[in-house]
């Protein structure tokens, strides 16, 4: 298989991890490059239900390589924990899991600064984060302030540590928050340490080394384009490139060693979180797609807000990412409704823009313009080939990939594994 990033069309949440899953069958090694495990990703085997935060969902195929690329933010207690669930069901780690020695290490001081950040923001400014401590250890990282994997397992740890405490524990004072007490944080890193240390590796070599020996390697990306922090709905954003350009800073892989890029997209749309969402409803249709699609944060439980599809978002995404083709999940959420809603462009004061403005209070104020399709009122679940579909549903996906520009690569009818149609992917 062609080197393949990955990547969230819209705010997260698309079904990257099902995607993901469904590929690794023709991939030799899959990559997460950036986030943290704010990321859940579903991957669902018959009754077998899995969520993965940080480790990249290729995992549950045996004979798979899965490396959590530099660009990804590692809370080392996190990773072991999802690590120890996995091992308790049967599935390894060992031989298989790389962990990248540039990655950055999130501490429980990342997560003591998100929270009381987000406890301090006025409302209307919250962000709704997932408490990870994703921003915070990213912001370390910026500021040069940050330890990376390579660190936890340098003999010298518990001296970088302390070091950093001490800037750690006066902003965590002068902000209220109990301070660390850094021989207890120390002690607890360092048995992390120790576990991980046989994880700990070289990814940009491995990765360049796999690729020039002619594997093939799936690039995962977390959250979305919507919640990017270049491109994104700033400051309703998280703190990493979940772009596809960060699919080469996050793995020390070049951009012309990859051959093409896969948007992943719900046939409608869903954020969690804060922060402006032009087609969101607030009605008996949302409520209907949210029971429907059991849009509940994998990660946090919170109920996601739903709307209808924004073309305008995912033409921006196509663009952005330079998306070849669409893995579009979740068109059997669709299937009772009456008529159905695409977002073709925003009414901005009377103004009609056909992109995402990049000021937020600018998009809040823009309302969508919608066209409107009749549904098709029976189930598409048991559809395994493009034939299959109801007509209306067809017409429906067709009419998606031609006012975003996009192919169709894939579809995907439900969380299983095997309801996927394939259309050029
Ligand atoms: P990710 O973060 O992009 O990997 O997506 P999540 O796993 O957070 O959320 C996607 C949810 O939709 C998960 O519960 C999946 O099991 C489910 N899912 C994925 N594809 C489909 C689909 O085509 N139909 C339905 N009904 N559910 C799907
Ligand atoms: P996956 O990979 C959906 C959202 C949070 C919040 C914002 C910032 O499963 O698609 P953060 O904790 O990252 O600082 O929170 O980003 N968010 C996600 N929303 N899916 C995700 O990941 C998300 N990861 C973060 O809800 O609005
Ligand atoms: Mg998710």
């Amino acid at each position: 298989m062609p080197n393949t990033v990955i990547v969230g069309a819209q705010w997260g949440d698309e079904g990257k991890g099902k995607i993901i899953d469904v590929l690794t069958e023709e991939a030799d090694v899959v990559a997460r490059y950036q986030g943290g495990n704010n990321a859940g990703h579903t991957v669902e085997i018959g009754a077998e239900h899995y969520v993965l935060h940080l480790i990249p969902s290729g995992i549950l195929h045996d004979d798979k390589i899965c490396v959590i690329g530099n660009g990804v933010v590692v809370d080392p207690l996190a990773l072991l924990g999802e690590m120890d669930a996995l091992h308790a069901r049967g599935i390894a780690t060992k031989d298989k899991l790389l962990v990248g020695d540039r990655c950055h290490v999130v501490f429980p001081y990342h997560r003591l600064m998100d929270e009381s950040r987000e406890a301090r923001l006025a409302r209307g400014r919250k962000i709704g984060t997932t408490k990870r401590g994703i921003g915070p250890s990213y912001g370390d990282k910026a500021s040069r302030q940050g330890l990376r994997a390579c660190d936890l397992v340098d003999p010298a740890f518990p001296d970088l540590l302390a070091q950093r405490l001490e800037e750690v524990n006066s902003v965590l004072q002068a902000v209220g928050a109990e301070p660390v007490d850094p021989p207890r944080l120390t002690a607890a890193y360092a048995v992390a340490a120790e576990r991980l240390a046989p994880y700990i590796t070289d990814s940009v070599v491995y990765l360049n080394r796999a690729v020039a020996s002619g594997k093939s390697v799936l690039f995962e990306g977390a959250q979305g384009t919507m919640l990017d922090i270049d491109f994104g709905t700033y400051p309703f954003v998280t703190s990493s490139n979940a772009t596809a350009g960060g699919a080469c800073t996050g793995t020390g892989v070049a951009p012309h060693r990859i051959d093409r890029v896969v948007g992943v997209v719900k046939a409608y749309t869903t954020r969690v979180g804060e922060g402006p969402f032009p087609t969101e409803l607030d009605d008996e249709t949302g409520k209907h797609i949210g029971r429907t699609g059991h849009e509940f944060g994998a990660t946090t439980g919170r109920a996601r807000r739903c709307g209808w599809f924004d073309a305008v978002v995912a033409r921006y995404s196509a663009m952005i990412n330079g998306i070849d083709m669409w893995a579009m999940t979740k068109l059997d959420v669709l299937d009772a409704l009456e008529t159905i809603r695409i977002c073709v462009a925003y009414d901005c004061g009377g103004e009609r823009l056909d992109r995402v403005p990049a000021n937020v209070r600018r998009l809040v104020r823009c309302r969508p313009v919608y066209e409107e399709m009749p549904g098709w009122r029976a189930s598409t679940r048991n559809a395994r080939r493009m034939e299959d579909l109801p007509a209306a549903a067809r017409a429906y996906v067709d009419r998606l990939c031609e006012i975003t520009g996009v192919p169709l690569g894939l579809l995907s009818v439900g969380a299983d594994r095997n309801s996927t149609l394939r259309a050029g992917l």
